[in-house]
């Protein structure tokens, strides 16, 4: 098991009101898996992908994480625990508008405290491998929206993590480069790594092999 949610709840604090966004979420991923979680608006989705991804910690609960209880890890743990263990993907790139591709994806590399040389190598052998070994040096807006969320997928595994999560990862793209998204995601997945993603559209959750679904703060399998 490589995700646990156990009782997971999470309340915003609105004013006076604690408002319940995330109620009782029971949610377990084996290592490998790919998921889709689909759901209306408001319901809770990114809200629970901020869970997983260590990003915001739950009202209540418990949260197993590649066997770490993080449920009660501190800022410094958190953040360790996510650059080692996880990838994000997110619908709007989050790329540095003043960095080449090669720097953007090399980033999270020398935050690991890895030495320059092997930080440019294993950029450039990331951004191969999205097609994108002939744009080392462009800049994000030198690229196409489908060309950036590539950029954002190397530098996503470029720490070799164990799951990617990615959060209406074809949301901003055409048909065209949403599939070529797809196509990368599957092969990440056929080499192992375990992917959770959120989408509005059925067409690409169909993608994953398992289904879940966010309504009003429960989800629901299947
Ligand atoms: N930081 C916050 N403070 C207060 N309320 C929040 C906060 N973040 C989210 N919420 C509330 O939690 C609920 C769920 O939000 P969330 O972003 O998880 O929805 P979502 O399912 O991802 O929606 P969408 O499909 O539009 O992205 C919403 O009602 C939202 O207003
Ligand atoms: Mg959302």
């Amino acid at each position: 098991m490589i995700l646990q949610m156990q009782h997971i709840y999470k309340n915003y604090l609105q004013g006076e009101m604690d408002v319940p966004v995330l109620k009782d979420i029971n949610f377990s991923v084996d290592e490998g898996e790919y998921i889709a979680i689909t759901g209306p608006s408001g319901s809770g989705k990114t809200t629970m992908m901020n869970l997983i991804g260590c990003l915001d910690v739950a009202t209540k609960g418990k949260m197993i994480l590649d066997g770490e209880d993080v449920s009660a890890y501190t800022d410094n743990q958190l953040s360790d625990l996510r650059l080692h263990k996880l990838g994000f993907v997110f619908q709007n790139f989050e790329l540095l508008g003043s960095m080449s591709a090669m720097k953007n994806v090399s980033m999270p590399l020398m935050y690991a405290g890895v030495e320059k040389a092997e930080r440019e190598q294993r950029a450039k052998e990331a951004l191969e491998r999205v097609g994108l070994g002939e744009r080392l040096a462009f800049r994000p807006n030198q690229l196409s929206g489908g060309q950036k969320q590539r950029v954002a997928i190397a530098r996503a595994i470029i720490n070799r993590p164990r799951i990617l999560l990615a959060d209406e990862p074809t949301g901003a793209l055409d048909s065209a480069s949403g599939k070529a998204v797809m196509d990368l995601f599957q092969a990440l997945n056929d080499e192992g790594i375990t992917i959770i993603m959120i989408t509005h559209d059925a067409q690409i959750a169909a993608h994953a092999k398992r289904q879940a679904k966010m309504l009003d703060g429960v989800l629901e399998e299947g």
